[in-house]
């Protein structure tokens, strides 16, 4: 369904994400037949340039990228509806020029795909000059603070020029099409809601494992770690979406309450409830000291927790949480481990294994749920554990082979106002509230993170976390 045109400000159009994610996102909504013609995209920077120049950066990015073809012929008519407006985000200069190109009766967005420094300056000259109204919308992106109290002043600086319902705090995870399938699977089955909760699912693991490094962009990753990088933000979406109670109605506020209540209900995490790890070079390879360049850095790249939520559905089931880079292979899945069935009928068989539901978030999308069945033949009742295995893509055909890029969901929800998958400023603030003391208490006690392999499944300690509840990670591959 096609949006309403639009004019869309790009802050920070010459950078990495604009050039990666966001322009190549746009385009593939273009061709999608999903954003008019009579849209305008004004890529915003400090670089002097013009519209053309900016067109053809574009072009190059979106053939890179998008893995476009040159020529293919809707991207000269998608460059068609770019612009460029060079910009000062700290001074006057550009600001007049922006705000002549900008239609008083179109939907504005304004995306920050900017260093968090500058949201306040850029807000403020947006209010200052008259170029956003109260209509207009705001993106944001992660980091959303490093801490609570950074996170409280960057939500108060946004709120002095712009209302919560105009400040769309992206998390790309929320993007991802199997993440909002978590929520058709929970709330548009009848299957598997009387099971989800403590009675019946004896864990849950959440995982997100990546073969890359943090090589290029060791200054940035450094001062953050996997708990500021990975688990504040995207994690906890996760973990959300699979604990929270049915909202009453699919309506971002409702989604967002849910969410809320469950971060609000997380234990805090005991010292041995956690395990941090940081990979090593094999000598071909270098270890993570060599590519964040500080020789002594006590960052980790992998953590492995159990969690644990205080409220009536989940109290004694822990959730197990990890994630990490370079590691074995690049996956990201949850998997609901259910209870064993309290009683076997079969005498010689053993006892059935439990239930489990996998849903694979990527790469390969899909859900898989092992149930027990008889073993085929004659010989007697044996029991084996089988794989229901739906992959989207084999299930929807061409539809769930070409799942849209968690980007152009989102930035199209922008358009359409739509704040569902996107985080207010109370859920970050309690998401920081809960990750702060497990920062400081890590920093506190000054310990070094567990080494492990490159291309491992990460340390042996995280093994020991599940080892010792009588559990066991799946494996990662
Ligand atoms: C980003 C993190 O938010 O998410 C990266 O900063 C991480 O460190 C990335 O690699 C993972 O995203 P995806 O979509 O590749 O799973």
């Amino acid at each position: 369904i096609p949006v309403e045109d639009f004019d869309l400000v790009i802050f920070g159009a010459t950078g990495d994400l604009a050039h990666r994610k966001i322009l190549p996102g746009l385009f593939r909504r273009f061709e999608a037949g999903q954003i008019p013609e009579t849209s305008q995209i004004i890529g915003a920077a400090r670089t002097e340039q013009d519209d053309d120049a900016f067109r053809k950066e574009a072009e190059a990015s979106i053939i890179e990228f998008g893995g476009v073809k040159k020529s293919n012929p809707n991207l000269a008519k998608f460059l068609q509806l770019l612009g460029y407006v060079p910009i000062d985000a700290k001074g006057d200069g550009g600001w007049e020029a922006l705000k002549s190109r900008i239609r008083d009766d179109k939907v504005h967005a304004f995306y920050f795909s900017v260093a968090p420094a500058l949201f306040g300056d850029i807000a403020e000259r947006l209010a200052n000059y008259g170029i956003a109204d109260e209509d207009s919308r705001i993106v944001v992106e992660k980091p959303f603070g490093r801490d609570l109290a950074t996170a409280k002043a960057l939500n108060a600086t946004l709120a002095q020029h712009f209302a919560e319902h105009q400040i769309y705090r992206i998390d790309h995870y929320l993007g991802k099409e199997t993440v909002q399938n978590l929520m058709a699977v929970r709330f548009a089955n009848v299957l598997f809601e009387p099971l989800w909760n403590a009675q019946y699912v004896d864990h849950v693991q959440i995982t997100v494992a990546e073969t890359v490094g943090v090589a290029g962009r060791g200054s940035y990753y450094d001062k953050s770690g996997a708990i500021r990088d990975m688990v504040q933000n995207h994690m906890m979406q996760l973990l959300c979406l699979i604990a929270m109670e049915p909202p009453y109605h699919f309506d971002p506020n409702a989604v967002r309450d849910e969410k809320l209540k469950v971060i609000r209900a997380l234990e805090p995490v005991e010292n041995g409830d956690i395990v941090r790890g940081q990979y090593q070079g094999d000598g071909k390879n270098g270890g993570y000291l060599e590519d964040a360049e500080d020789p002594d850095s006590r960052t980790e790249s992998y953590v492995a927790m159990k969690v644990r939520i205080s409220n009536w559905r989940w109290q004694g089931t822990p959730f197990y949480l990890r994630t990490g880079k370079k590691l074995r292979a690049r996956t990201s899945e949850i998997a609901i481990i259910f209870k064993e069935p309290p009683h076997s009928i079969f005498d010689d068989t053993g006892h059935p294994k439990a239930n489990e539901l996998v849903i694979r978030l990527q790469p390969n999308e899909g859900m898989n749920l092992k149930v027990m069945i008889k073993e085929p033949g004659p010989g007697g009742m044996r029991l084996v554990q089988v794989p229901l295995d739906m992959s989207f893509a084999d299930a929807l055909g061409a539809e769930g082979a070409d799942m849209p890029d968690a980007y152009e969901r989102l930035i199209m929800d922008v358009i359409r106002g739509n704040q569902t998958l996107f985080m207010r400023g109370d859920e970050v603030e309690a998401a920081w509230a809960w990750t702060d003391p497990i920062i400081t208490a890590w920093e506190d006690s000054k310990r070094r993170p567990e080494p492990y392999d490159a291309g491992s499944s990460g340390p042996e300690e995280a093994l020991r976390l599940m080892h010792r509840d009588n559990r066991r990670w799946r494996e990662i591959r």
